[in-house]
């Protein structure tokens, strides 16, 4: 089920936040400690407002609620409330037999049992959660993860805990999957929000029409995006939607990673049937793989990770989604030479791509040495980034294929105050924001413009064919 958390002010703010979200979600949650103080008294005629089935709860501040009312007047409230037609009712697993839970066994209210940790995840999560659901309740954490690791261990303990009545939360940005794929660790709901709320937060229709999370099942088939940052990332808009054309039952979705090898024991342990790698590991990657093409070999990146018996295999879509929208203009000559501005992994299909077709290359870095070393494998100049404008009025093509300016910190350019001509075609690979302070400059000047996002769709179509054998549905 997908839960939305109501968030407004007072009882009919929150129905018209259920009404606007209605189709998305199964049940929502009443946060009497985010409504008004007077509303809070209403709040037994709430159930009879929605059509859906409703969680109450009064969480207190040291559960990273806002209620600051003495421990007997919060009860009184949440005894009060119950006398509507509530179907849950939270009750915090310090609580011990108390007014609350008699009142709710009495009415056939359901109990969920949670604890929440915001700091990290609680050595002993394991038998915390079996403990609470004892009673026949349902057992909810609600931690905090801060790496791969910590989420691996979520998924294990959700997988260990299959047939305890439970809910799993990993907060913040580590916990996304967890969010996403709450069916496949068994959580008998996910949280949903209907405002720009805390990091790790998924809106409840993105979790329905983007990722159809309610109906992941034992045979959906799991691919993702691993990044760091990687919540930007508009890949799952991409290979979602592409699957449920095909009719093939599968989900993308993005993960946050610290740790390119746990990751891969992640993947391993979900089973997961392929991966596109974004920033910073498209170098760190190789060393897992036990099988990678020839162009992966000579670009020395991988942004495609698929599924092999037994293995591992790399692929590179980037190198081809980056020259498609310039083809034509290196076939006609337009483009004989290029500055590539950085020297990672992006970087490195780019300048193969583009030594490929026999176009003269100078890259410039903010490291020297690693536009020396990228430099040497494909026969071109380098230099550093404050020479940039040495190189004003030389080239027929600029490349931005570094971070600087990704969103964020979309103020910024890595050569800051470069003088376009107007001649230039200029191509940022960064597509979020979509016009870049670099592009903006140039726009000025009168370049012809490329974006990162016919970059990303390119490469993603390729990554598409990689990942299931089919051509990406056209009209989509
Ligand atoms: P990717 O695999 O996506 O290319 P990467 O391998 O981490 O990511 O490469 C990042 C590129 O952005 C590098 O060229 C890096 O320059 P360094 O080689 O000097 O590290 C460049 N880069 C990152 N942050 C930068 C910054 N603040 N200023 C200038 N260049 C930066």
């Amino acid at each position: 089920m997908i839960c939305l958390t109501l968030s407004s002010p007072t009882l009919e703010l929150c129905q018209e936040e259920i009404r606007k979200n209605r189709e998305y979600i199964d049940m929502a949650e009443l946060r009497l400690d985010l409504l008004d103080p007077e509303e809070m008294k209403r709040a037994s005629l709430f159930p009879s407002m929605t059509d859906v089935p409703v969680i109450l709860t009064l969480r207190r501040e040291c559960d990273g609620g806002r209620c600051t009312l003495p421990e007997r007047q919060r009860r009184a409230i949440l005894v009060s409330a119950l006398d509507g037609d509530f179907k849950y009712v939270d009750i915090e697993e310090d609580i011990k037999r108390n007014e609350v839970e008699i009142k709710a066994r009495e009415k056939g209210v359901k109990i969920i049992r949670s604890f929440h940790d915001f700091e990290g995840m609680p050595e002993d999560i394991y038998s915390r959660i079996y403990r609470l659901s004892e009673r026949g309740d349902i057992a909810k954490a609600a931690v905090t993860p801060h790496s791969v690791q910590d989420l691996m261990t979520l998924f294990r303990v959700a997988d260990e805990l299959k047939d305890v009545p439970k809910i799993i939360i990993g907060m913040g940005e580590w916990g996304v999957p967890l969010r996403i794929l709450y069916r496949k660790s068994g959580s008998m709901l996910t949280f949903a929000s209907d405002r720009e709320v805390a990091p790790g937060q998924l809106s409840a229709k993105s979790l329905k029409t983007l990722y159809h999370a309610d109906q992941v099942d034992d045979r959906t088939a799991i691919y993702g995006i691993i990044g760091n940052p990687v919540h930007h990332t508009s890949s799952p808009q991409i290979h979602n939607p592409g699957f449920r054309a095909i009719n093939y039952n599968a989900i993308y979705l993005p993960f946050l990673v610290d740790n390119v090898k746990s990751f891969f024991t992640l993947a391993e342990y979900l089973r997961m049937r392929g991966f596109s790698v974004t920033i910073p590991f498209k170098t760190s990657v190789l060393m897992y793989l036990g099988n990678i093409t020839r162009e992966v070999k000579q670009i020395g990146a991988c942004n495609t990770v698929v599924r092999v018996p037994g293995m591992w295999k790399g692929i590179n879509t980037d190198y081809y989604g980056f020259l498609k929208p310039i083809f034509k203009d290196i076939e006609s000559g337009r483009i004989k030479s290029a500055l590539v501005i950085g020297a990672g992994g992006a970087s490195q299909a780019i300048v193969w791509a583009l030594r490929n077709r026999g176009v003269k290359v100078t890259i410039l870095n903010r490291t020297l040495s690693h536009a020396e070393e990228l430099a040497a494998l494909n026969y071109c100049s380098y230099d550093t980034l404050e020479n940039a404008s040495k190189y004003e009025g030389t080239v027929d093509l600029v490349v931005q294929t570094t971070s600087v300016g990704l969103y964020p910190d979309f103020d910024m350019s890595p050569i800051e105050g470069f003088r376009f001509t107007g001649r230039e075609i200029v191509y940022d690979i960064i597509y979020k924001p979509k016009m870049t302070k670099l592009l903006k400059e140039a726009e000025k000047a009168g370049c012809t413009l490329h974006f990162g996002e016919e970059m990303l769709l390119e490469q993603g179509k390729l990554q598409f064919e990689a990942f299931t054998g089919y051509h990406y549905p056209k009209g989509l």
